[in-house]
């Protein structure tokens, strides 16, 4: 039997070093950190080689389609496919809650259209039984938006991407024409595009979930907890390493019925349908120290 692989994404700093950390310690089989940048992802294979721990290297930028194929030929030529995917790279705009079109298309391309790359040349390289978190935000439960039309739309039982490819689209044309309403979404509209994006990524799992059924492969996503790291100017509740104990367990240990869900930090499944829910994510909250 081929040797099993973990793949991270977005792993050279935050919850994704943290999770190639975890999965180094425990997961029998090669874990991979990926970052966009090489030098800052061999230095993180460094930082984690002084611990004793070993994860291999490789570039990995989910929004180019040229790197996102090498990665794919790499794995496919050394390992044959992959065990496990763990969808962690992302930006967001914490710093500017209102930001401009070109700010939120570049959230939107990171957080959301990338895993249209990666479902294209990736997940065709999953085996059976393998295991996928995407890992989503507060930001991502339904609850976030406040459009009646939409929450209708993403909630319909027949979803398919096409309805999540007009949401997104209808967002990003609103911030470019200038109708943009802050009404659309809670908390005042703040940080808008990560919303719309982490929206879209939870919706699409279950899409994904459906797809991958046949082969026994789980998807979630999943809310790792307000967590200090860069992205929240090291604002939070939890380190890096608490974040990433919901996620590996998705990964390792979650029983195989687990499946399409949307998972919490402290691993309760949420309904996501439940749009009059307080889950969604107040920009308030990242005024704690
Ligand atoms: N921190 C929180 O409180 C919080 C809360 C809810 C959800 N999350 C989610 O948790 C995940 C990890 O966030 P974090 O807080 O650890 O953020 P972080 O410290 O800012 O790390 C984000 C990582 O994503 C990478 N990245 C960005 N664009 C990329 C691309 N195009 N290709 C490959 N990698 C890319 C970054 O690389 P560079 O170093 O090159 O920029 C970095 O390694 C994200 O999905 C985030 O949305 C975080």
């Amino acid at each position: 039997m081929s040797e099993r692989v973990a793949v991270v994404t977005g792993a050279n700093k935050g919850i994704g070093f943290a999770i190639v950390k975890a999965l180094c310690k425990r997961f029998e089989g090669v874990v991979y950190l990926t970052s966009r940048d090489e030098t800052r992802g061999r230095t993180a294979v460094e930082e984690l080689n002084k611990l004793d721990l070993q994860p291999r290297y490789h570039q990995l930028d989910i929004t180019d389609v040229q790197s996102v194929s090498r990665f794919r030929d790499h794995i496919k030529r050394s390992h044959g496919g992959l065990d496990i995917l763990i969808n962690n790279a992302a930006v967001a705009n914490c710093s500017d809650p209102y930001t401009t079109y070109e700010e939120n298309k570049y959230i939107v391309d990171i957080n959301y259209k990338s895993i249209l790359i990666l479902q294209d040349l990736l997940f065709p390289l999953i085996r059976d039984n393998g295991r996928i978190v995407n890992i989503s935000s507060d930001c991502g439960h339904l609850s976030n938006i406040r459009n009646k039309k939409w929450i209708q739309r993403l909630s319909k039982k027949n979803l398919n991407v096409d309805d999540i490819n007009e949401f997104v689209d209808w967002f990003l044309e609103n911030c470019r024409n200038g109708t943009f309403k802050k009404e659309d979404f809670a908390d005042e509209g703040t940080m808008a595009g990560y919303r719309v994006a982490k929206v879209a990524l939870s919706a699409i799992t279950m899409l994904q979930q459906r797809e991958m059924e046949e082969r026994n492969i789980c998807v979630n996503s999943m809310h790792p907890g307000l967590v200090r790291t860069s992205m929240t100017n090291g604002v939070g509740f939890y380190s890096i390493d608490e974040a990433a104990e919901t996620p590996v367990y998705l990964a390792l240990d979650a029983p195989d019925t687990l499946k399409g869900a949307y998972v919490w930090y402290d691993k309760r499944v949420l309904d996501w349908y439940d749009s009059e829910a307080d889950y969604f994510f107040k920009t308030s909250t990242l005024q704690v120290k």
